[in-house]
């Protein structure tokens, strides 16, 4: 294949529906309508040919009746993508269709814990885990991160300490994680699944990012590095972040436990009837995982390209901010607090002074105060527009 992708491309995503562009002030309110939008975890970049033509041709049926996921192209496609970048031998019959990864984690709190149980996430650390966790009326124990010699690392003394509690159930991993793009390593998941075997907790493995890695990084499955403990796994992958079709609403958790696959298709077909994809969800993704390697790999070269982009800008005229390096996600994680460490301030100088829309560190948890997630999958252009607001209105 020949064709090169221009990720430089500037596309217009107003009036579009778009909850980044569109709907900044139902998330952000204090947001300006006219900042620059680098929050949310999609990119502003268009969908990979090959996917954008198998949705096309399924346009072009004219008909858009139920559908359902389970073909065997489809199950071909989604083992054939793990089998091939990660060397992971995924069952085809573990694999089960979620409308997107944080319906499906709060799926998983109410099928593997009771009311009040508790459960571990490591902060800073995707917010929606917390809400899934808190609005199921479960409790939230957090085991912080610790930044050694200027990295993130799992503090896995305390996460020990934690696990010997039996009212904590289990672990939601966030494997990379968002949002610090630590991708971590054999040793550090080994030693969590040890940990969770020694204490007999299940671990929830959110991998949605784990394609999403710097050309030099290598992501591990969890089940992969620990398959005598699959049975105790629940990974959550979708090629919704990886080739930006959120939108879509698909994702494919894999469940290995067949009690825990018996109460899930009850709960998600018998109770909520939530179980049955759209059928342009099911082409987007049997034509991404099969057809989608080339485009990522493109992909890929240009987000490592935005992230040394950003890197270099912050040392160059903002030196005091120190930026966390990306290993995995397009997240970068930024601790501003030498500018301005009051949160809510930062806040503010972010929206009503650069007028730039990001994820406040806070939002991941206090351990985020004074910090800012950058999402750099966009244009250059736009980046280095809104690299330049921020610094104008940090340095007046
Ligand atoms: C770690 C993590 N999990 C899940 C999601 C979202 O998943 P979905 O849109 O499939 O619900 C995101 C989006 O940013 C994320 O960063």
């Amino acid at each position: 294949m020949s064709e090169h992708y221009h990720f430089d491309q500037i596309l217009n995503r107003s009036n579009t529906d778009s909850l980044k562009w569109d709907w900044m002030n139902k998330f952000l309110p204090k947001a300006p309508k006219d900042a620059l939008p680098l929050w949310v975890a999609d990119m502003d970049f268009p969908v990979a040919e090959p996917i954008l033509q198998s949705l096309r041709t399924c346009l072009d049926r004219n008909i858009f009746g139920y559908s359902y996921y389970r073909s065997e192209a489809y199950l071909d496609a989604v083992t054939g993508w793990f089998k091939r970048k990660f060397d992971w031998v995924i069952d085809p019959q573990s694999i089960y269709y979620s409308p997107g990864v944080v319906p499906a984690i709060g799926m998983l709190i109410r099928l593997l814990t009771a009311p009040d149980d508790a459960i571990i996430i490591q902060r800073p650390v995707y917010y929606p885990f917390t809400d899934k966790i808190i609005n199921n009326g479960r409790q939230v124990v957090n085991n912080p991160l610790k930044i050694q010699n200027g990295r993130y690392e799992m503090d896995f003394e305390n996460l020990e300490a934690h696990l010997k509690n039996p009212e904590i159930k289990g672990l939601i991993l966030c494997s990379p994680h968002n949002p610090v793009g630590r991708v971590w390593t054999p040793d550090e998941l080994e030693h969590v699944v040890e940990l969770c075997k020694t204490y007999d907790k299940w671990i929830i493995s959110d991998e949605i990012h784990g394609d999403l890695t710097r050309k030099s990084v290598t992501h591990y499955p969890l089940e992969v590095l620990c398959p005598d403990y699959k049975h105790k796994i629940i990974t959550c992958t979708a090629p919704s972040k990886t080739f930006n079709l959120a939108g879509l609403h698909l994702s494919n958790i894999i469940i290995n436990d067949p009690d825990l696959r018996t109460r899930w298709t009850e709960e998600i077909d018998g109770r909520l009837s939530v179980g049955m994809a759209s059928p342009f969800a099911i082409v987007a993704a049997i034509s991404a995982y099969n057809e989608g390697d080339f485009w990522l790999e493109q992909l890929k070269d240009y987000l490592d390209g935005n992230i040394r982009f950003v890197s270099e800008f912050f040392s160059t005229h903002l030196p005091k901010a120190i930026v966390y390096e990306t290993e995995g996600t397009y997240l970068v994680w930024v601790d501003l607090s030498h500018y301005e460490s009051d949160p809510v301030k930062l806040e503010s100088l972010m929206l009503q002074k650069a007028k730039v829309a990001l994820d406040e560190g806070y939002f991941f948890g206090p351990e985020g105060n004074g910090f800012e997630r950058l999402n750099v999958a966009c244009p250059r252009e736009t980046l280095e527009k809104a690299l330049n607001s921020m610094k104008t209105a940090i340095l007046r």
